[in-house]
Formats: structure tokens, C-alpha cells, sequence
């Protein structure tokens, strides 16, 4: 259940460009004026400016600056995704509360966040690092009615969407390593995690998982990923405002997500190719069957890498080991 103090930080946040009496809020509220009065102090107390003027009410001037339900919705304007957010400071994995949250009939765009995970989960049951406040780790929970075997295609849409937002919002230039990591000068800032619940042909939930490293200095990575991974603070040389970059990513998820649904994988096709590390290039590839070089030529339509076979002609590949050579070759 929703509390009061939560419906009156709301009703304020939906309400930021005019007062709201104390008359008002407490009709809502169903609790007296002086009850609204002490709820304004301890927002104060919380980091929130509130503006009370006799005769006219309250209006929030600003919101501080800690990630919260009510601080991310604020100044949010997707129309579906993250209507309802799950955050916690400190948790194992967004992936795991996500999860459940679907099994407990979670709606489609719910998302979860938190501060810090202590179990952060990486593809290929590796562990990923995600240290408090210096990150976005986030999952998103979405109900989309496709075949099970589209949902990779949903991972590479995300790839697109953390790629734009970063070089839109920061002006670095990302590129995205198939099948979805995105690099900045050749190390990882963000990874991407898709696990679903399904049936053999419809999709029950799917959990769109998401690191991106954003204020950590070089320091703060532990000693066996400190050459390969960087945070966006790192390759800008500044510190990056981290609700602003979630709202960027939940308002360009929402409209990549309405295209895909409504003109499939063309248009994320040619986006990842914008982004692509190392199209055109030699790359190593190693199946179970045989290893050669091959020229990486893009991705397919339906999100395989694209190079040729040992015989020179065009291949689609869907798990492989890839080598990405340093040096062009
Ligand atoms: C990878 O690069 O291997 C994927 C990393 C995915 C990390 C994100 S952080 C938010 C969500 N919660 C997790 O435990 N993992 C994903």
C-alpha cells in the first residue's frame, strides 16, 4: 500500500507548476492540515524544496538528488515504462526481485532498480560489479507478445538504446560488440542480461537487465576487470547525473520497443550496424566444429552476426567464440 507520504510527494510531482492548498491535500489525503505541515518538514529533511505560500498552498521546487521512486518519476515522460518502479538501496540482483515481481503479476514496464546489488548477474553465470550509487542497475519487466525465439532480438534493441543515450547524452562514441556489449575505447561500460519465462510458442515475461558503469573511477574496479571495463566518468572526465541517463533510457526504450513491435527488426538492424565494433573487419571465429578468421560482416535480419564460412561464403552465426583482433589484421 501506497503511503501518505508517497500520495503527497505524488500529488505534488503531478502538480509542480501550480500550488496545491492545504485544504486540497488534506481532503486527498484524509489527514488534517497540520499533519500535511509535518509531512513538508521531514520532506524537507529528505532533501526535497518545497515553496508554501499562505493563501496559495504548496508547490516542490526540486527533488534531491538520490534515486527513489519519487525522484525518478519525476520529470518522466514515458507513457508506459516505469509507471511502476521497485527500488531498493541495497539488494542481490535486480534480476531476482524482477522475476519475482513477475511471477507476482508485475505489469508490463514495470522496472526494478537499486542502489547497489550484491550479487550482480552477468551472462554466463558471471558476476557482474555494481557498486553503490555509481551505476544504474536495472531490469525491466515486459509482457511482449512474440514468439520465445525473438526475445534475442529484444537484447540487441536494448544494446541500441543504451548506445544512443550514452552518445546523445555524454557525446562519447559507443559502439556495441556483437551480440550486446557496449564498448568505449574497446573496454565494457555497460552489459545486458535477457532471461524470460515462457511456453513453447508465447512469452510469459521477459527481464531486460542492465549495467552501465557511470561514476566509478579506475580505482573502484576490482583488479581483474580494471583493464577491460571503464565507466562513462572515466572516458569523459566527468561525473554523469545518473537519474537523468535512467529517464533518457526508459524514454528511448519505450519508443524503440513501440517500433519494433509495429515494423520488427529492420530499423534495430540498421542502428546496431551504426554502432557495430569492428564491422568489416577480420574477426577469429570458434564453433565446436572449427575455428578460422572471417571478415565480420554485420548482423542478419534476425540478429546473427554475419561473416563468411572458411570457404568464403556468407554465414549466420548465432553462438560462437569470437576473437576481436587488437590490431586490424
Ligand atoms: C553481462 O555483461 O554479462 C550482463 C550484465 C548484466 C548486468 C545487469 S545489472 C542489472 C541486472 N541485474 C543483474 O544482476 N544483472 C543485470
Amino acid at each position: 500500500m501506497q503511503s501518505t507520504r508517497n500520495k503527497l510527494i505524488e500529488l505534488l510531482a503531478d502538480n509542480t507548476d501550480q500550488y496545491i492548498s492545504g485544504q486540497m491535500l488534506s481532503e486527498k489525503l484524509k489527514i488534517s492540515r497540520s499533519a500535511i505541515w509535518k509531512h513538508m518538514k521531514e520532506l524537507e529533511k529528505d532533501g526535497y524544496v518545497i515553496e508554501g505560500k499562505s493563501k496559495k498552498g504548496y508547490r516542490i521546487m526540486s527533488f534531491p538528488d538520490k534515486i527513489s521512486e519519487n525522484t525518478l518519476k519525476w520529470g518522466l515522460h514515458t507513457k508506459w515504462l516505469g509507471k511502476t518502479i521497485i527500488h531498493k538501496e541495497t539488494i542481490d540482483s535486480t534480476q531476482f526481485v524482477a522475476h519475482q515481481a513477475a511471477r507476482d503479476g508485475a505489469k508490463h514496464g514495470t522496472i526494478v532498480i537499486a542502489d547497489e546489488q550484491t550479487k550482480g548477474k552477468g551472462r554466463m553465470s558471471r558476476s557482474f560489479y555494481s557498486p553503490s550509487n555509481e551505476g544504474i542497475w536495472l531490469s525491466i519487466i515486459l509482457r511482449p507478445q512474440l514468439q520465445p525465439y525473438l526475445a534475442a532480438q529484444l537484447t540487441l534493441l536494448t544494446a541500441t538504446v543504451l548506445a544512443e543515450v550514452i552518445k546523445n547524452e555524454t557525446l562519447l562514441q559507443p559502439q556495441i560488440k556483437w551480440p550486446n556489449d557496449i564498448l568505449i575505447h574497446d573496454k565494457k561500460v555497460t552489459g545486458i542480461l535477457t532471461e524470460m519465462q515462457a511456453e513453447q510458442d508465447s512469452i510469459e515475461y521477459v527481464v531486460i537487465g542492465m549495467g552501465i558503469n557511470v561514476n566509478q573511477t579506475k580505482d573502484s574496479f576490482p583488479e581483474d576487470i580494471r583493464e577491460k571495463a571503464s565507466s562513462l566518468k572515466i572516458e569523459s572526465g566527468q561525473d554523469w547525473d545518473i537519474k537523468n541517463l535512467i529517464q533518457h533510457i526508459l524514454l528511448y526504450f519505450e519508443d524503440a520497443y513501440a517500433d519494433y513491435m509495429e515494423h520488427g527488426f529492420p530499423n534495430v538492424k540498421k542502428k546496431w550496424e551504426e554502432y557495430g565494433f569492428k564491422i568489416g573487419e577480420l574477426i577469429g571465429i570458434k564453433t565446436l566444429q572449427k575455428e578460422w578468421d572471417s571478415t565480420f560482416l554485420g548482423i542478419a535480419e534476425d540478429g546473427a552476426l554475419l561473416a563468411e564460412d572458411p570457404y568464403g561464403k556468407e554465414t549466420k552465426l548465432y553462438s560462437a567464440e569470437i576473437e576481436w583482433f587488437k590490431e586490424r589484421k
